[in-house]
Order: structure tokens, then C-alpha cells, then sequence
């Protein structure tokens, strides 16, 4: 029932300014989130990401068609619905936004609803809400106390406290080393898991596209779906890949995919197999940093949608050398995060049994 469904928009239009000025910056965009579903939204800079977002959080209003939240038609409606509309969205920044005069209890309570309810068991809530984003014991502390991380987990028990049904976050992850980045990320995903919240979060990192239940890829203000952009950056590649021998092109997109395919077999990409990714791809298939980085995007977003399919031995013009290598490259990624799990041997063995290579583990060099 769409009724149900927290988020539903419907071709929504978005322009900023008057007169001379005017400029259309979202174009006739639709999207459903589902509850307990967490949907990131990418796409250049530029490209309306944060607009959209201020469009679904009521936070402003589209001049053209339909944002529903929670069951509230937000097109025209009243400054009392989009109030108590953004009472029940849970926002998280960019930067954290804590106020350093304040305590991180304080500043999370400073998130919670003020009805008579809320304000009996407040205390339990803040600290409740604290220990699951693991700050139970900073609770009296000031935002200079924390680091980095902690302060952006600090932000999110603040957006987090009255359990909103929806969670908007935009770049939560842009101030943040790696690991805290991922840290984060993967909290946000566990607690609307959860709460079954509905989460969007936008960013474009894209080292943590697969924490994703659904990509939305926005461009120059369209949606686009992702098949598609998978699509055209397919054929990006193959003109990449054009610039190779023929015998090469096919190798390498079935060589990187691969890559991809053994670093996401246990369900993580952790950013030592990354790292190995892009020494391989440089190294072995000698590309240019950028053709890497948009080779180990493609290949990323490949193997989230669809499985490898079938690649022949002779169509990816496997002479023995390159298996040998191929097989060395698997190894190397999937030992990258310190350990060769069986998830990985299992899915090297698969990929080799694909394409014909006979498996064994290569030596030690
Ligand atoms: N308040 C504003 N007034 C006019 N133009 C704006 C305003 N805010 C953003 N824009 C323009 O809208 C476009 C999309 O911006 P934004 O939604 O912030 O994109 P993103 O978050 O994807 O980087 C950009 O061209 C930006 O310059
Ligand atoms: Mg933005």
C-alpha cells in the first residue's frame, strides 16, 4: 500500500530564484523509500543531492508535484503540518552541528520532543540512545572532549533519540577519516534495521555504496536509474578500454570485475582489499589512476547489481600467463583485509571454474 510507504515522491520540480535568475535544478523526479529500507542517493556535486533532500525533510517546498512523509502531503501544505513533519525526521549533517557550550547529554536532549511523556523518561532515553551509538560514558562531556567520529556519533543519538520513522543524512561521512566514515555509516544502517526507519543518505563516497539497499543516482537535476548509469559507465569503459588491444579490452573488464566479485565475498569491502584493487589494476593492467578509480566504481556497482554471467576462456583470450596472473591477483585481494577467508576461496574457486582456469592457489612469491 503506497499509503504506508514513508517517503513517496512524485515528479518533483525544484527551481531556486526569481525572474532572470530562475533556475530549474530537479527535474520531474519520483522515488519511494521503504521503512526499515536504507536508499543512498549519489550523483556529482552540483547535481541537487542536497536540495532533494531539504525537499523530502520539509525543510522547503517544490513548486511542482508531490512529496509525501509519513502521510503527509507536503505541496502546499500548512506551516503547522511541515512543523510537526520535521519533528518527526531524524537529521544528520554533514558536520555534526553540536553546540559546544553544552554537554553530548545536553545536546542530545536538545533533540527530544518536549511532550509531557518525553520529558518524564528523558534521562533514560539520552542515556539509552548514547550506549547504543557506543558514547554511554562521554555523556558529561563537552564536543572538544570527543573526536572526530564521536562527535558525528554524538550528532546522530541527537537525531536519533525520538526514533524518527525517517532519517535524512546528508555527507555524514565527508569530515571523517575511513574507518570512522564506515563506522558511522554502518551505525546509521543498524538502527534503522532496527527502528525500521526509513533511511536516505547522500553521499559520494563511494566506498560505501554497498551499505545500500537501493542506489539512487541523481545528474544535472534527473533521477536516473542505476542500470543506466551502470550502463554508461559501461560504455565509458569500453571507450577506455578501446585505447587497449583488442585482446586485452575483454580481459581486463572480466579481470576487474572479478576483482570486485572476490572482494565482496564475504559481504565487506574493507579498504586494504580496495587498496589492493587499485595496486592490481595499476600494476597488472596498467591503467591511469583515474581509469582505476572509475574501473573499481564500475566494477563495485557490477557486482552489487548482477552476477558474472558467462565469459568464456576464449572470449576473454586467457593465454596461460594471464591465468596464472589472474589467479594471483584473486588471492591478493581476498588476502588483503589480513586474511583469506573461506567466503573467498569459495567465490576464487567459482570464478575460476567460470573461466576455465584450473585452480590451484598460487605460490608464495
Ligand atoms: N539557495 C540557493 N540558491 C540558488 N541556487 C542554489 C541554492 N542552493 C543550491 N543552489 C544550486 O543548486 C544546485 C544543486 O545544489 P545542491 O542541491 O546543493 O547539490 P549537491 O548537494 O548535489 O551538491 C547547484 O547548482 C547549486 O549552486
Ligand atoms: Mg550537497
Amino acid at each position: 500500500m503506497t499509503d504506508e510507504l514513508p517517503l513517496v515522491l512524485e515528479g518533483v520540480s525544484y527551481i531556486y530564484g526569481k525572474g532572470a535568475l530562475k533556475k530549474q535544478i530537479l527535474f520531474d523526479i519520483s522515488a519511494t523509500v521503504r521503512a526499515g529500507e536504507v536508499v543512498i542517493l549519489t550523483g556529482p556535486s552540483g547535481s541537487g543531492k542536497t536540495t532533494l533532500l531539504t525537499l523530502m525533510g520539509a525543510l522547503r517546498s517544490a513548486q511542482q508535484g508531490s512529496v509525501k512523509v509519513l502521510g503527509h502531503e507536503l505541496n502546499r501544505a500548512r506551516e503547522r503540518t511541515l512543523v510537526k513533519v520535521r519533528r518527526q525526521i531524524g537529521y544528520i549533517f554533514q558536520s555534526h552541528n553540536l553546540l559546544e557550550s553544552l554537554t553530548i547529554g545536553q545536546n542530545v536532549q536538545m533533540g527530544l520532543k518536549l511532550d509531557p511523556a518525553g520529558r518524564r523518561n528523558a534521562r533514560q532515553r539520552i542515556v539509552a540512545v548514547l550506549e547504543r551509538v557506543g558514547l554511554g560514558e562521554h555523556i558529561n562531556k563537552h564536543p572538544a572532549e570527543l573526536s572526530g567520529g564521536q562527535k558525528q556519533r554524538a550528532g546522530i543519538a541527537r537525531a536519533l533519540v525520538n526514533r524518527p520513522r525517517v532519517i535524512l543524512a546528508d555527507e555524514p561521512t565527508a569530515s571523517l577519516d575511513k574507518q570512522s566514515g564506515r563506522d558511522v555509516v554502518e551505525l546509521i544502517q543498524e538502527l534503522a534495521r532496527e527502528d525500521g526507519a526509513a533511511v536516505v543518505l547522500v553521499t559520494h563516497d563511494n566506498r560505501i555504496l554497498d551499505i545500500a539497499d537501493r542506489i539512487l543516482h541523481l545528474e544535472d537535476g534527473h533521477m536516473k536509474p542505476l542500470g543506466e548509469a551502470v550502463s554508461e559507465g559501461a560504455s565509458r569503459m569500453l571507450n577506455l578500454l578501446g585505447k587497449h588491444e583488442p585482446g586485452t579490452a575483454s580481459y581486463l573488464a572480466a579481470f576487474s570485475f572479478a576483482l570486485a566479485r572476490v572482494a565482496y565475498a564475504d559481504n565487506v569491502v574493507d579498504d586494504n582489499e580496495r587498496d589492493e584493487m587499485r595496486r592490481v589494476l595499476h600494476d597488472v593492467a596498467q591503467l591511469e589512476p583515474s581509469e582505476v578509480e572509475f574501473i573499481m566504481e564500475l566494477s563495485m556497482m557490477q557486482s552489487r547489481t548482477m552476477n558474472a554471467g558467462d565469459s568464456s576462456e576464449e572470449q576473454l583470450g586467457l593465454i596461460a600467463a594471464r591465468k596464472a596472473h589472474f589467479l594471483e591477483s584473486l588471492y591478493a585481494i581476498a588476502g588483503a583485509d589480513g586474511e583469506v577467508s573461506a567466503e573467498e576461496i569459495e567465490e576464487i574457486r567459482t570464478i575460476a571454474a567460470e573461466f576455465g582456469i584450473k585452480h590451484s592457489r598460487p605460490m608464495d612469491t
